[in-house]
């Protein structure tokens, strides 16, 4: 449908056009005839006859030019300021959804309750460590502004699966039996079939699917020994490759009922050392080159007020030992 100003537009240029023409028909009746008389050389009069054309196709150029830039600038602006209110909803409605995220799987990790800011720290080496992979010669043309944005929130909902798990084995205050860590290490499934469900509503969506495999495969080890599908190397996809280190990184230096906080220097070692066995070693090489930044975000968003004053006193006094690799050992509870 035309809008009245498009209508008006069109008007305008119709009469610019036609007064154009008046003109030019006016000026080839007496000044062509009085500049180039009918008896002048063929290639005089068509000469005058160009220029005349051109004269008048520049005058009506010029019209054109003026009627147009005075009524498309309001349009534009207008455009642009539909577009900045568009932008505007886009991001508040992204921030809402982040927040509603970040919400539920806080709600869900608050079953356990030693796990204090887990989520805060895992979000923010998560986006360290993909902001670092946007350098690196492998990485770069897989992990872009967007793709850091989304482990930042995704990589929240990784343990989301645990919501599944009973309460006897996720509260439990000791190690876990055999049969215990099986219905544990289903949580990567619950979850990536939480997200998915979600995704049959929503229809696809880069960041429910970046969850969804966070959520399946930040378990599962370079080598093939993970769980829960023993994927290897590139088969696990890349945001999960990361978020298992952010995971292991945080379960170590952070202090649980079951054990002392590892220094971050040891745990650092610990993670190195696992570079092509747990973990894929490039992400390893980049995670040592910005290990500090790790460091400092588990000091600033440490769980130094979580009171673990009401554990059993014979599981404090053997808390010392600390897994080699968090999350099997002690029982798959990280
Ligand atoms: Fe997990």
């Amino acid at each position: 449908m035309i809008g009245p100003n498009r209508r008006n537009v069109g008007l305008q240029l119709t009469i610019a056009q036609f007064v154009c023409l008046v003109c030019a028909i006016w000026f080839q009746a007496f000044v062509e005839s009085a500049a180039a008389p009918a008896d002048s050389s063929f290639l005089l009069i068509l000469a005058f006859r160009i220029a005349t054309a051109a004269w008048f196709a520049a005058i009506y150029f010029c019209f054109s030019w003026l009627i147009l830039s005075k009524n498309l600038k309001p349009v534009d602006a207008k455009l642009q300021q539909q577009h900045a209110e568009s932008l505007l909803t886009v991001n508040e409605l992204i921030r809402t959804r982040d927040a509603i995220i970040f919400g539920l799987a806080k709600l869900a990790e608050s079953r356990d309750p030693d796990t204090g800011q887990h989520l805060e720290r895992i979000s923010l080496y998560s986006v360290r460590m993909a902001s670092a992979l946007r350098n690196h010669p492998k990485y770069k043309s897989l992990v872009d502004a967007e793709f850091v944005r989304m482990i930042g929130i995704s990589s929240v909902l990784h343990d989301i699966g645990k919501v599944g798990v009973e309460d006897r084995i996720l509260l439990k205050k000791g190690r876990l039996t055999p049969d215990e860590r099986v219905e544990m290490q289903h949580h990567p499934e619950i979850g990536s079939d939480c997200i998915r469900q979600i995704e049959r509503r929503l229809g696809n969506s880069d960041f429910l699917t970046m969850a969804r495999e966070i959520a399946m495969s930040h378990h599962e080890r370079w080598d093939g020994t993970g769980y829960p599908k023993g994927l290897a190397q590139t088969e696990i996809p890349l945001a999960a490759r990361i978020v298992a280190i952010a995971d292991v990184y945080d379960a170590l230096v952070s202090k649980r009922i079951y054990k002392d906080a590892m220094p971050h220097i040891d745990c650092v070692q610990n993670i190195g050392d696992k570079a092509g066995t747990q973990f894929d070693p490039d992400l390893i090489d980049v995670f040592l080159t910005i290990h500090e930044q790790f460091r400092d975000i588990s000091t600033r968003f440490c769980d130094e007020s979580i009171d673990f004053s009401d554990a059993k006193p014979d599981l404090i006094t053997a808390k010392q030992t600390v897994p080699s690799v968090v999350g099997k050992e002690h029982g798959g509870k990280d």
